[in-house]
């Protein structure tokens, strides 16, 4: 019968564990995939006795390492080996959305520092069109959210914007830079977007990531 939707996540994470090599430093990625990817890794390090570290791509994945007792580095003081992460969508050229958790600056950072990132997925993440199900988080600081916004409008490609709004609190979400995300919905997310986002003044990252050496890890 048809696997759940945890096991395809915990069969891909055993996948990325088994890339492990003693002395590699591993960017982490964020996300519900990741975390068992993490414990798969961590498991296999303290079982061999790996001298492993971790690079966090967020908050939650430095918390993640340090309970899980990874011990972490950072990308001033190293380059990751190589790298996992999660995704919002994947589409057939291999450009991911990725930013549902907010954490796209570092998730980025990460990825442009390293060889190779594992993009860990379930089917449901494959999308035939980038932007399908998902829009394109952009990452503002929060004086140009009217000058983005409004350059935003003029893009005939661009269907709706929105700030998007805290859970369980009043306001906007404040990302661990202190900016906030515009959740931009594209009729069509064109080769160049990634780039001419960026070109507004006051965008400091999108969840667009197009051209990173990624191989795509699903069951
Ligand atoms: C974090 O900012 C995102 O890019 C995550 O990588 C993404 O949301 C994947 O999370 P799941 O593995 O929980 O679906």
């Amino acid at each position: 019968g048809d696997i759940s939707n945890k096991e395809v996540k915990q069969q891909v994470a055993f996948q990325v564990a088994e890339k492990v090599k003693d002395g590699d430093v591993i960017g982490i990625g964020s996300g519900s995939t990741s975390f068992l990817a993490l414990q798969a890794i961590v498991e296999r390090v303290k079982e061999e006795g790996l001298d492993v570290k971790g690079i966090p791509t967020s908050k939650e994945a430095e918390i993640n390492c340090s309970v899980l007792g990874l011990p972490t580095t950072t990308l001033i003081d190293s380059r990751p080996d190589w790298g996992f992460d999660g995704a919002d969508e994947v589409d057939d050229e291999q450009r991911l959305i990725k930013g549902r958790g907010g954490a796209m600056l570092r998730e980025k950072l990460v990825m442009a520092s390293a060889d190779k990132t594992y993009i860990l997925v379930d089917q449901s993440k494959i999308v035939t069109r980038l932007g399908e199900k998902f829009a394109v988080p952009v990452e503002v600081d929060s004086r140009a959210i009217h000058l983005v916004e409004s350059t935003l409008e003029t893009y005939t490609s661009v269907e709706r914007i929105e700030m998007r709004m805290a859970d369980k609190k009043d306001g906007p979400v404040i990302t661990e830079g202190g900016h906030v995300i515009l959740d931009v919905t594209f009729h069509d997310i064109a080769p160049g977007a990634e780039t001419s986002l960026k070109g507004i003044p006051g965008v400091v990252e999108t969840g667009i990531f197009a051209g990173y050496p990624i191989e795509v890890l699903k069951v």
